[in-house]
């Protein structure tokens, strides 16, 4: 089975999953949070390299005060109480985003989690907090202009390869396979550089309903998939009928 070597999930419908059931959108985090335990214990079980989470974007920081609080509190309670399955599980947790953004408590445990598991050479477990995709890009071209301005970098020299090593990702393959819940099909904002030939497969349930089946399910569907790469494809070879001769 063709299995990926880094899947990238955008964790989305917390609320809505909650409103349906007439609870506070808070409950729908803190269901959210279940099941991304859930999820992580299976990515690593399958032997999966690298997950990333997408946990809190740049634009979330513009919900209502409350809420943004509540998340971050839920984040800063969720990653410490799993320091000791992290250990156990033997996975190394890493973040992407402005971390500089989060509330000191949130920091300190995060770079704590960070150094704590950076031994662990089973799954990379990457929360992507306060993270925007044009945000790093950004954040990489001024860092090669900055070079180019002090005579480190020739213009010229700047290609995919080198761009793509400035980015704050850079310890990560592309995704292979992105997964969104609840039925929206974009990225908001999420790898815009690295999802260039993602596969990407959006499921019509809320993140917590999703379960280790649903996981397991789009395993399967990604290596159902044929990956082109802009190529043409080595399974249907074109038939002489549709050559350029008869055009
Ligand atoms: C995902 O669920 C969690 C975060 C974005 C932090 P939402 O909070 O976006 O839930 P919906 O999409 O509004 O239902
Ligand atoms: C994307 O979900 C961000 C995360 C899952 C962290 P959003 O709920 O913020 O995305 P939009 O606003 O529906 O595009
Ligand atoms: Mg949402």
């Amino acid at each position: 089975m063709d299995t990926p070597r880094h899947v990238a999930i955008i964790m989305d419908g917390n609320g809505r999953w909650a409103q349906m059931r007439n609870r506070p959108r808070t409950y729908g985090h803190l269901a959210g949070a279940r099941a991304a335990k859930k999820i992580i214990t299976s990515a690593a079980t399958a032997g999966l390299k690298n997950l990333t989470l997408f946990a809190f974007s740049t634009e979330n920081w513009s919900r209502p005060e409350t809420e943004v609080r509540f998340l971050m509190r839920l984040l800063a309670h969720q990653i410490l109480r799993e320091q000791k399955n992290l250990m156990k599980n033997n996975i190394r947790f890493r973040t992407i985003g402005e971390l500089s953004r989060m509330p000191a408590p949130v920091r300190d445990i995060v770079e704590q989690t960070v150094a704590m598991t950076a031994g662990n050479n089973g799954l990379n477990l990457v929360f992507a907090l306060s993270y925007g995709g044009r945000q790093e890009i950004i954040r990489a071209a001024r860092e090669l202009a900055e070079k180019v301005s002090a005579g480190e970098l020739k213009v010229e020299n700047i290609d995919e390869s080198l761009f793509a090593n400035q980015l704050e990702s850079s310890f990560l393959p592309d995704p292979d396979l992105i997964i969104r819940t609840s039925g929206e099909e974009r990225l908001s904002n999420f790898f815009l550089w690295q999802a260039a030939y993602s596969e990407i497969l959006v499921f019509n349930k809320f993140w917590p309903e999703f379960t280790s089946d649903d996981f397991k399910y789009a395993m399967n569907i990604f290596s159902q998939r044929e990956r082109r790469f802009g190529r043409v494809s080595v399974a249907a070879p074109l038939t002489p009928a549709h050559t350029v001769a008869t055009l």
